[in-house]
């Protein structure tokens, strides 16, 4: 079955009021004064109308697959002193670039396809790339991380390819979601511009197509390279989107990068030992407990613990723990023998599991004490904690309770305090907008375990505490469902200790 033309063309031509505000956008709000343009699928010629209209003395060369288009956009006049070229080529077959002169001033403007290979594939459509040729665009496939593609995407990063050597200003009329993909692949490949701005268009109103679509205008520049996309159009003025890091954000705002630092107290990560089974407990009383292997022991509850693993961080106060866990260590590589004496029932529950503990694989229990665990130090014992989860794509931070230090498990990062208060309001801080923005901004979120130490620490306490008032404060509390709690006393002091100063006397 053949397709129709409009269909695996993805012919959509521009109305000339459009491509004219394009052209004269880029003449007198980017000062860009060409002295070629290239035009690669120029339809019946609206661009090739456009800058012969905005510009004089300029080369016009265009190209296009339909006969009939190419004889429409061969009957435009050229005008003061510019001159017209239209071709007549399937632009994935041309063998090479077209010729340029290595000095000129180049644009590349238009309006690709609309089509996606696959669905020009599905109903046996011709309009492809060679497929040797896309292929050889290294890093492409990984990028797009799909045999599908847009047909733009193809055509703009082979004009990329074919033309970054002269540093072109390239716009295009592409879905918003192909000018993103550019932008990343130009980013990761290392190909340097001066900026890479993208308008948002109202479809509907100009193509008659419900499609999320744009015009990208974007200034190649040798190994220059910009980090962002400027958004032009008037929702979205003034928002950047890009990288950080190797993670991609569609929105970099402002207040998020006013809140990253180094967190001015250090982020732990819960225990560690491996022995689940025999570690990790259920409390019938304070002296019986159930293991992992269903045992109901009897044990003394002095070295018992609460634990909260990275499943049960969903409340922002935690007080009930459905799992205890033992704690062999006050500090790390602590010689264990002082449990005989100290707690003789667990003692003789240890050394019955001892298999448990010789089967860990781990080389870090390697010549350490007998029931080793790690991820201990004097932040362990600390009397409050507010932690989080490694693994979800939100981070809900827990202030953690109990009589005794609450432990956390090794998937979980926390924060540990002297004082209740200061713990309270730093669990508001971290729950507020501008942390959480914040860290979805610089996490990957795609990975198993978006929050990590290393990401948990570029927040910022002093700082957040200069973007959250008292008032916003207590509104997160209210957010949270919390009791009427934090006063402006509680915020004043918790804000003085995290003052560069104070911290060095009080932590
Ligand atoms: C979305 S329309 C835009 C036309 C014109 N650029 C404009 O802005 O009015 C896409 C154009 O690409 C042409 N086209 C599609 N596949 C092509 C190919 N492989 N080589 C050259 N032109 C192609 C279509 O015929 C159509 O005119």
């Amino acid at each position: 079955m053949s397709l129709k033309p409009e269909k695996q063309y993805g012919d959509y031509q521009t109305p000339t009021y459009f491509s004219k505000k394009i052209a004269q956008f880029i003449k007198n709000d980017l000062g860009y004064v060409p002295d070629t343009v290239i035009e690669p699928t120029c339809g019946t010629g609206s661009f090739i109308r456009a800058t012969n209209e905005t510009y004089d003395n300029v080369r016009i060369i265009g190209n296009e697959i339909n006969e009939t288009y190419v004889s429409q956009a061969k009957s435009i006049e050229p005008r003061k002193k510019n001159e017209i070229e239209i071709q007549n080529y399937d632009y994935f077959r041309l063998k090479k670039a077209i010729e340029v002169n290595k000095t000129d001033q180049l644009l590349i403007i238009g309006n690709p396809p609309w089509v996606t290979n696959s669905s020009i594939s599905a109903e046996s459509g011709d309009n492809l790339p060679k497929k040797s040729n896309f292929k050889n665009l290294s890093g492409y496939d990984a990028l797009t991380g799909s045999s599908n593609f847009d047909i733009s995407e193809s055509m703009i990063v082979d004009l990329v390819h074919k033309y970054y050597m002269l540093n072109p200003l390239i716009s295009m009329i592409c879905k918003t979601t192909v000018a993103i993909n550019v932008f990343k692949y130009m980013h990761e490949t290392n190909i340097g511009m001066d900026y890479f701005k993208i308008e948002r268009i109202d479809a509907l109103e100009v193509f008659n197509v419900s499609v999320d679509a744009c015009v990208i205008y974007v200034k190649l520049h040798g190994d220059k390279n910009t980090n962002a996309i400027e958004w032009l159009d008037e929702e979205n003025k003034g928002r950047k989107s890009g990288f950080i890091g190797t993670s991609f954000y569609m929105n970099l705002s402002e207040s998020a990068n006013q809140i990253e630092g180094e967190t001015e107290i250090e982020w732990r990560q819960g225990i560690k030992h491996d022995a689940g089974k025999i570690m990790e407990l259920k409390k019938v009383d304070n002296l019986t407990y159930i293991n992992g292997l269903k045992e109901k022991l009897t044990l003394e509850s002095e070295r018992v613990f609460p634990l909260v693993k990275s499943s049960h961080l969903k409340e922002h106060i935690i007080t009930d723990f459905k799992k205890y866990v033992i704690v062999t260590q006050d500090m790390l590589k602590q010689d264990t023998n002082y449990i005989e004496q100290t707690s003789p029932l667990l003692w003789n529950y240890l050394n019955d599991k001892i298999d448990h503990f010789a089967k860990r694989k781990s080389s870090i229990y390697e010549n350490s004490p007998k029931f080793s665990m790690f991820g201990i130090g004097d932040y362990t014992w600390l009397p409050y904690k507010v932690g989080v989860s490694g693994f979800y794509k939100k981070p809900t931070f827990s202030l953690l309770i109990n009589e005794k230090p609450v432990m956390l498990d090794d998937t979980s990062y926390f924060l540990g305090f002297q004082e209740y208060d200061i713990a309270y309001t730093i669990m508001l801080v971290l729950n507020s907008h501008e942390v959480q923005s914040f860290l979805k901004q610089i996490a990957n979120l795609k990975s198993k375990r978006p929050y990590t130490k290393k990401v948990l620490s570029r927040i910022s306490i002093e700082k957040s505490f200069k973007k959250i008032p008292y008032n916003e404060m207590k509104q997160i509390e209210k957010r949270l469902g919390l009791e009427n709690y934090l006063t402006e006393n509680h915020y004043e002091v918790a804000k003085q200790k995290f003052t560069q100063q104070q911290l060095f006397l009080d932590l």
